[in-house]
């Protein structure tokens, strides 16, 4: 589809009505400090921050284990089932509001369990929230549990048990936190194992992390999606390979500028590596933490780099749907009606 007539006027408009999907949000990085706080009180946890605001003031990060720390600190008020419930829900009204249409959510378990928390209380809830999100507000949803990487591969093997009797809540399987110093191939057998069990298998690549890292996340792991892999760039044979091979990326630019993988959103590579033809997706990776939600990604990435047009907003949003994991069909139906929004622009 050509939309090469319309201008960069048009942009507000259809950044905000077209469909889109979300695929790379953690779902615990989109817990507001104001629902942290609430549950806090609700299931007597105390914060070592004193109100809603200075926590919120404590949001200024220097790189990714700084943002890791109070990540999990505002996980931890998450006990009962009906809290991860109430989590999702807030995701999934502010995703409406964006016209995602479809989202792909990583959890954490290993940041719930080895706090005593049931596998049930956590898959339960999500699971729970994913259903009403299609019966409230029409959005297709789905779980990818995530092994976090600082803790051994026998803890993933582990978890990956632990959430087998409820295979069926989840499509799929990722890697993310610390990535420097804990490279993919330390997850070489679990990941076997989950693809065995014909799970979908993405992971986080390329962030903090070297190009070697995205090169062994391929090989190694077999995944389908890179998470973030901006740092693919310092590679061109790489490039080159995940173009060819159109492997997604699903990338997060205020999570780059919030975590320093880039100084400022003019400097971010988003618009040179989608030039380059690779798949690129836009997402909002912690939109609690990192100044907003998914079009709030989309508007300050398409104010900050002028070389991006209308035909790229198109690209986006499609990209988002043929990287995930729905059915050719679905995909083929939500790209309909991406297409009619854009033949509706005058
Ligand atoms: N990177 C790695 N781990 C994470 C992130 C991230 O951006 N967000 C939540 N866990
Ligand atoms: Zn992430």
């Amino acid at each position: 589809m050509d939309f090469s007539h319309l201008t960069r006027n048009h942009l507000p408009a259809l950044l905000a009505r077209m469909p889109k999907a979300e695929l790379h949000i953690h779902i615990e990085g989109s817990l507001e400090p104001e629902l942290i706080f609430a549950l806090a009180r609700k299931n007597g946890i105390s914060l070592s921050y004193p109100s809603v605001e200075a926590l919120r003031a404590a949001y200024a990060f220097t790189d990714l284990q700084s943002f890791l720390d109070l990540y999990y600190a505002g996980a931890s008020v998450l006990i009962k089932e009906d809290d991860f419930h109430a989590m999702a829900m807030a995701y999934f009204a502010r995703a409406q509001a964006d016209n995602v249409v479809h989202a792909e959510l990583f959890f954490d378990p290993q940041t719930h369990t080895e706090r005593g928390v049931s596998m049930g209380a956590v898959i339960g809830g999500l699971s729970r929230a994913c259903a009403d999100a299609k019966a409230q507000y029409g959005i297709s949803a789905s779980l990818i549990l995530c092994f976090l990487r600082h803790l051994s591969e026998a803890s993933a093997i582990e978890t990956l048990q632990a959430a087998l009797p409820y295979r069926e809540h989840f499509v799929g399987v990722g890697l993310d936190s610390g990535e420097r110093g804990n490279p993919p191939e330390k997850f070489a057998t679990v990941f076997a194992q989950c693809r065995a069990l014909g799970l979908h298998v993405v992971a986080h690549a390329g962030e903090e992390g070297p190009p070697a890292y995205i090169h062994s996340a391929l090989d190694v792991l077999q995944v389908e999606r890179i998470d973030h892999g901006v740092r693919c760039s310092e590679d061109p044979a790489l490039v080159q390979r995940l173009k060819q091979s159109r492997m997604p990326l699903t990338v997060c630019p205020l999570s780059n500028v919030k975590l320093c993988v880039f100084d400022t959103m003019a400097q971010h590579n988003l618009a040179t590596l989608l030039h380059q033809g690779l798949c690129i997706t836009l997402n909002s990776d912690d939109p609690a933490y990192f100044g907003g939600y998914l079009l709030t990604n989309f508007e300050a990435t398409f104010a900050a780099l002028p070389e991006l047009t209308v035909q790229d907003a198109w690209q986006l949003a499609r990209n988002s749907f043929e990287a995930s994991f729905a059915s050719d069909a679905q995909k083929a139906a939500w790209m309909a009606q991406l297409d009619a929004v854009f033949q509706a622009a005058a």
